[in-house]
């Protein structure tokens, strides 16, 4: 939808003021539009949700973000504002199609560039790790897209797993994407040491802490990671170079016998004010 559209629209019904209030910056997964309103539009929020659904026709129920992304699932809360009662959709990305209940998992359409970024670099035969795989966004896109051998897929909410399952059967990549339920950490060091051409920590969150099982999951030490970080950084700083200081200390204290070497790095997002979403792929060797 375009914001123009959408915002001249609702001059018909809301303040410029409230207008200048609203976060236009909707998010649309499969045919749940989700938004964050602010707190004092009261019965208006039914104007705007109204106005999503009568200018997307594909938008089926519109939903109110009420917490941030929280928790050791990363996921987030929500209210019905217009349409039909339901947080479970069906979403199509880069040919593939995702099914997500967006209460219970996460899932963010923001980051499709990100994914076919990915998937790009991977070889055909690779064996590849996603140690944050939430319900197969990146696993099945590479998968679908680059045709490795294997992509083992783990996470640690059961929920994101079921779907997860559901989704590598719709998308038919049975043979290639495997579902493991647990913590990234225990996975690695029971069942996935040293296998990998690439390894991907899609959760910044805890990227830092487990990049000795993505460095220990590497075939002879040896591959590609594609590390997740969120930083902090002011006018005068750079994002990208920021986290790269921050890993080169962390690996060199990790005295793994690795020749390290960050390739390539930039912004994914910005997440809010002065804070960056920062992808490194770090080749080790
Ligand atoms: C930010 S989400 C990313 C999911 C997916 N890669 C995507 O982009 O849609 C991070 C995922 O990591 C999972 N997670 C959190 N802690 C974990 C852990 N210790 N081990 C494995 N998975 C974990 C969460 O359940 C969540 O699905």
């Amino acid at each position: 939808m375009r914001k123009g559209g959408f915002k001249a629209y609702l001059k018909n019904f809301l303040s410029e003021e409230e207008i200048s209030s609203l976060k236009t910056s909707l998010e649309i997964v499969g045919d749940i539009a989700i938004l964050k309103l602010p707190s004092d539009l009261g019965l208006k929020e039914k104007i705007v949700g109204e106005a999503i659904l009568k200018l997307n026709k594909n938008v089926k129920t519109v939903l109110k973000q009420t917490t941030s992304v929280n928790g050791e699932f990363r996921i987030r809360n929500f209210e019905l504002v217009v349409g039909e009662n339901k947080t479970e959709t069906v979403h199509k990305e880069h040919g593939c199609i995702f099914k997500v209940d967006v209460s219970k998992v996460y899932f963010s359409p923001r980051l499709q560039f990100e994914r076919l970024r990915i998937a790009k670099l991977v070889n055909l035969g690779e064996v590849v790790v996603n140690m944050f795989a939430g319900v197969g966004s990146f696993s099945i896109i590479i998968a679908k897209k680059s045709k490795p051998s294997k992509v083992y897929s783990v996470d640690i909410n059961p929920l994101a797993i079921q779907y997860l399952k559901e989704n590598i059967v719709l998308n038919k990549v049975e043979n290639i994407v495997v579902p493991i339920l647990g913590d990234a950490k225990e996975v690695v060091n029971q069942k996935l040491l040293n296998l990998a051409d690439r390894v991907l920590m899609p959760l910044p969150a805890k990227a830092y802490e487990y990049l000795p099982e993505a460095i220990k999951c590497l075939k002879n030490f040896s591959g590609w990671i594609h590390y997740y970080d969120f930083t902090h950084s002011s006018k005068s700083e750079n994002p990208q170079e920021k986290v790269r200081k921050k890993i080169e200390e962390r690996v060199k204290n990790l005295n793994f016998p690795i020749n390290f070497s960050i390739k390539n790095s930039r912004i994914v997002r910005s997440v809010g004010p002065n804070w960056y979403q920062v992808v490194l792929d770090i080749y080790i060797g």
